[in-house]
């Protein structure tokens, strides 16, 4: 007798007696079939669609190898540099580890920035998926957190003075800013108390929101069903006797074999860098973070990771004081709205075709000069200052905010050609 009213499952298998136990008291089945089995995406998914998977995969790779990074690491200011050098030198495998971390790191944001830009291909932020698209947001901003707070931990020269240099953008925020950047530090100065708070948060505050927020972002996206490079809604066309979208097909087995396609491609260039090249020219691991944090030393260049840096050159490219307010302050504030205008698109994309393959050229056109300006910013970010980088900067972020501020006018203006009902291939 099952232990519910619920018609015993049998199970396929040697393990069928242990299954049907735990389908009588589990939502086994119906999560399986909900999620996998049943769940159908549309047939035409293309290379875009590999990242979100991928950056699933990288996450839990953080985990892991966060978990046992733990288990050696010092949050100690005098111990913390040391016990990176220990586990890179005499814990067993400790190497691997760090280096899969750090390269992770990397890693989960470019399958992260590549995951959205193929949201801005297809229009996958478009209705119904508004909200797919903010819990996304949300998992970014706490990506970059989660980020930041990592890089202090080796205590090195970059993470000292990168996390001297970001809190004190706290402090020029006017009345508040002094007490919060000290708030935020628990000291004058980046010191332990500041280590151990950032520990805190890397390893357990983040990641716990961050796992929240996935689960999130994959149930809203199986509530209103993927996109795809048609943008075409395939829930519109089923077939009327069994309720099957007709462009679509079962998630399993189809779709988790060519996500695994993608993994072992992508475990191969993991693997390629984590064992040839795990600082990548100074871009994965910067050099000056090889030397202990000397709070006595400022380095000559301060710069953040790759991946912060777009938004780095848009916080100096404000060099004017204006309304009585220091450029300093507009530069955070220019800062802060770079990221969180991507959360707008739902609503300011107002072109009548959702891909990228039926839009006009002005949408066309527009992307281009957005992802050549994200660009330049991102290299701009990693050099020193000149006049003509920050002329070159300050001409970036300007067409960098017009893509989106301009986004009502010209999408509602561009020539679309007329969607197909269905998928094409
Ligand atoms: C930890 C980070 C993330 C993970 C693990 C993740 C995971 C996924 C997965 C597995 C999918 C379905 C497969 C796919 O469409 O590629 C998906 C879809 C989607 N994600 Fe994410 N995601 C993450 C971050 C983000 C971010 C930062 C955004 C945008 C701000 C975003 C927006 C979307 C959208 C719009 C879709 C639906 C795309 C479509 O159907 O065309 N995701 N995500």
């Amino acid at each position: 007798m099952a232990a519910t009213d619920k018609q015993p499952i049998s199970f396929a298998g040697p393990f069928n007696g242990i299954l049907t136990w735990v389908d009588a008291r589990y939502p086994l089945m119906s999560t399986i079939k909900a999620h996998l089995s049943e769940y159908y995406a549309p047939k035409n998914f293309n290379v875009w669609y590999y990242f979100g998977s991928l950056a699933l995969l990288v996450f839990v790779l953080q985990i892991l190898t966060g978990i046992f990074l733990t288990m050696h690491y010092k949050p100690d200011a005098n111990l913390a540099f040391a016990s990176v050098e220990y586990i890179m030198r005499d814990v067993p495998w400790g190497w691997l580890i760090r280096y899969m971390h750090s390269t992770g790191a990397s890693a989960f944001f470019i399958c992260v920035y590549l995951h959205m830009f193929r949201g801005l291909l297809y229009g996958s932020y478009r209705r119904p998926r508004e909200l797919l698209w903010i819990f996304g947001m949300l998992i970014f901003l706490c990506l970059m957190a989660e980020a930041f707070f990592g890089y202090l931990l080796p205590w090195g020269q970059m993470s000292y003075w990168g996390a001297q240099v970001i809190v004190n953008l706290f402090a020029a925020i006017p009345f508040i800013g002094p007490d919060l950047a000290i708030w935020i530090r628990g000291d004058y100065v980046v010191s332990d108390a500041t280590l151990n708070r950032f520990f805190a948060f890397h390893v357990i505050a983040i990641p716990f929101v961050l796992a929240g927020l996935v689960a999130a972002h994959l149930l809203a996206l199986h509530e209103v069903g993927s996109n795809n490079p048609d943008g075409i809604e395939i829930k519109d066309n089923k077939d009327p006797k069994t309720g099957i979208p007709l462009d679509g097909i079962p998630f399993h087995p189809y779709y988790t074999v060519k996500d695994v396609f993608g993994v072992a491609v992508f475990m191969f260039v993991f693997a390629i860098i984590v064992f040839f090249a795990p600082e990548l020219g100074g871009y994965f691991l910067e050099y000056n973070n090889f030397i202990a944090a000397d709070p006595l030393r400022t380095p000559q260049h301060i710069a953040p990771v790759w991946y912060f840096t777009p938004y780095y050159s848009i916080l100096r490219s404000i060099t004017i004081n204006f309304l009585w307010v220091d450029a300093k302050v507009w530069g955070v504030i220019a800062m802060g709205i770079s990221v969180i205008i991507f959360s707008l698109l739902p609503w300011l994309d107002r072109s009548p075709a959702k891909s990228i393959r039926y839009r006009g050229p002005i949408y066309k056109s527009a992307l281009a000069i957005f992802v050549v300006c994200f660009i330049i910013l991102g290299y701009l970010g990693t050099q020193s200052v000149t006049e003509g980088r920050t002329l070159v900067a300050q001409i970036c972020t300007v067409l960098y905010f017009l893509f989106f501020l301009l986004m009502p006018w010209y999408s509602s203006l561009d020539k679309c050609k007329p969607e197909p009902d269905r998928v094409t291939k």
